[in-house]
């Protein structure tokens, strides 16, 4: 068979990987060959599918579980590091709340675990909440928000960045409130915020609605608390990478 023959195969039989990995396999026998090629095209597939996820995800950076300190964090008696970071709430459709000051590695944990989901072939979308508030006020401007909504119910985490910061505009916050009520035992939130519960009114600007999300949120949630200095700041005082506690 001449390569160009193989390459017109491959290329019917969609293995796009195989033109590229064949030779640098070793021949032992006809089916040890076989098997390892076309271990290699699922690998390459599978490889491909978490870039497309990661990129569909769209993290403002990426961020790994593995240089996470969790010295920051205190964990609810709900769950515990080995159960957030196998990501057991995404099973159990769960949210994940983490509430605490600047800089004390809530955005980190919260895009790791998202990356985290990406790899197992899940579904998510990261968005800082005032961002979402925008693309959602404008879909519904463009009349193509009940599209752009049945697109963000496929996602199984829902990542929702910085809820504090910004203020939203009443319109913005029912078209949030009809996406997290959208998420409710169907699919995982996580939601990061500078903010304790008691200070949300002043972000979706009625205490009902606030009530009624806050509600729905917390109802199946591990809420997490970061305390301690802002690692930014901990970093620029000391200039070093090693931190003491
Ligand atoms: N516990 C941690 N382990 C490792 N890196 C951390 C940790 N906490 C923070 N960092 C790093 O410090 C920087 C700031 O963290 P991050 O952006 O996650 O903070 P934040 O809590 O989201 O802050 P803000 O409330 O201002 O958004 C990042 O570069 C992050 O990787
Ligand atoms: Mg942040």
């Amino acid at each position: 068979m001449t390569s160009n023959l193989l390459k017109t195969y491959c290329k019917e039989l969609k293995l796009g990987g195989v033109p590229s990995v064949y030779e640098q396999i070793d021949f032992q026998d006809r089916q040890q060959y076989l098997t390892a090629v076309l271990g290699a095209e699922l690998e390459m597939r599978r490889q491909n599918r978490i870039k497309k996820l990661l990129r569909k995800a769209a993290f403002t950076n990426l961020k790994t579980l593995e240089d996470f300190e969790f010295t920051t964090v205190t964990l609810p008696e709900t769950t515990n590091i080995a159960a957030l970071t196998d990501l057991l709430f995404l099973e159990k459709r769960e949210n994940v709340i983490m509430l605490g000051a600047v800089g004390t590695g809530k955005t980190h944990l919260a895009t790791a675990l998202g990356v985290k989901a990406c790899m197992q072939g899940k579904q998510v979308r990261f968005f800082r909440a005032a961002d979402l508030v925008n693309t959602l006020l404008e879909k519904h401007k463009g009349g193509t928000l009940a599209r752009y909504m049945r697109e963000l119910n496929q996602c199984e985490l829902l990542i929702l960045d910085e809820v504090g910061f910004v203020p939203f505009h009443r319109d913005g916050s029912d078209l949030l409130f009809n996406v997290i009520a959208d998420c409710y035992e169907r699919s995982s939130v996580i939601v990061t915020s500078n903010l304790e519960f008691g200070q949300w009114t002043s972000v979706f600007g009625d205490s009902r609605l606030t009530a009624a999300l806050v509600d729905r949120l917390v109802h199946h949630a591990h809420i997490l608390a970061f305390t301690g200095e802002s690692y930014r700041l901990r970093k620029a005082l000391s200039g070093s990478k090693e931190q003491s506690k």
